[in-house]
């Protein structure tokens, strides 16, 4: 894994920028599959591709998206959906179609089926081309929580206590806060071609410190990346805190 300490957010979003930059670049006409993901861990990187796109003309015309995550009991219009938060922070501020933008549907009949209905869609897509992830201070990718088997495809998962709790600050009634997600699995996300995970604070860097100089185990399911090929990981310093080993400070 490639390992950037940057100095604040705004490095890191600019650092994730370019990689998305390249890969649109390569991919040329024949459109480039992003993988995209909520949270505010992206949200400096969502706006320097807003920055690039109004001010250098980065173009996401021919890109396709896809999201890691929804959750079980919310319309893609609820306030709280991850596809309204998608929308909202990047593809409307971009020319990204709303139609090249795929989201499982939190609000269908049969979140199971939807979920296996999702994964195919995604491989049809050719799958994604850049993936970009936060991390959950319990260590969790998209909504894969700790105990998730690392061969694991896009399916319903309960939410752990802590992401509930983590959780609850969006919503005004805690009766209202989702248990329940489709998410992509360890096994869907270990298919994208190229990876970057960012996370700042210090809230992370317990689940940074597992990532980078852990042993891989599906109690801290990040570690699953750990044998990705072409993974880049951008943290701030108080993320990067609990790092002890030098070559990871200095990779
Ligand atoms: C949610 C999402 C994850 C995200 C995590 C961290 O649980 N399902 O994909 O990485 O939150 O969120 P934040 O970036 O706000 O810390």
């Amino acid at each position: 894994m490639q390992v950037h300490i940057v100095p604040d957010a705004a490095a890191g979003g600019a650092l994730v920028a370019d990689l998305f930059e390249e890969v649109i670049r390569e991919a040329g006409e024949a459109g480039a599959v992003l993988g995209l993901a909520t949270g505010s861990s992206p949200l400096t990187a969502y706006a320097e591709l807003i920055r690039r796109h109004r001010e250098r003309g980065l173009s996401f015309a021919h890109s396709r998206a896809f999201t890691l995550d929804e959750y079980v009991g919310l319309s893609g219009d609820h306030p709280q959906s991850y596809r309204r938060f998608i929308h909202e922070h990047l593809v409307d501020q971009v020319d990204l179609p709303a139609s090249a933008v795929d989201t499982p549907d939190g609000a269908a009949a049969d979140p199971d089926l939807e979920a296996i209905a999702y994964e195919r869609r995604l491989q049809d897509a050719g799958g994604v081309d850049l993936q970009i992830l936060g991390i959950g201070s319990n260590g969790h990718i998209a909504f894969n929580e700790p105990g998730s088997d690392r061969a694991s495809r896009t399916r319903v998962v309960d939410l752990a206590p802590s992401t509930i709790a983590d959780n609850a600050r969006f919503f005004r009634d805690p009766s209202q806060v989702p248990v329940r997600a489709i998410s992509q699995g360890l096994g869907t996300l270990a298919e994208a071609r190229r990876i970057v995970l960012t996370a700042s604070g210090a809230g992370k860097a317990e689940a940074i410190a597992h990532l980078l100089e852990g042993e891989m185990t599906d109690q801290w399911p990040a570690t699953a990346l750990q044998q990705h090929p072409q993974v880049t990981v951008v943290v701030d310093e108080a993320a990067a805190s609990r790092l002890t080993r030098s070559d990871t400070r200095h990779s």
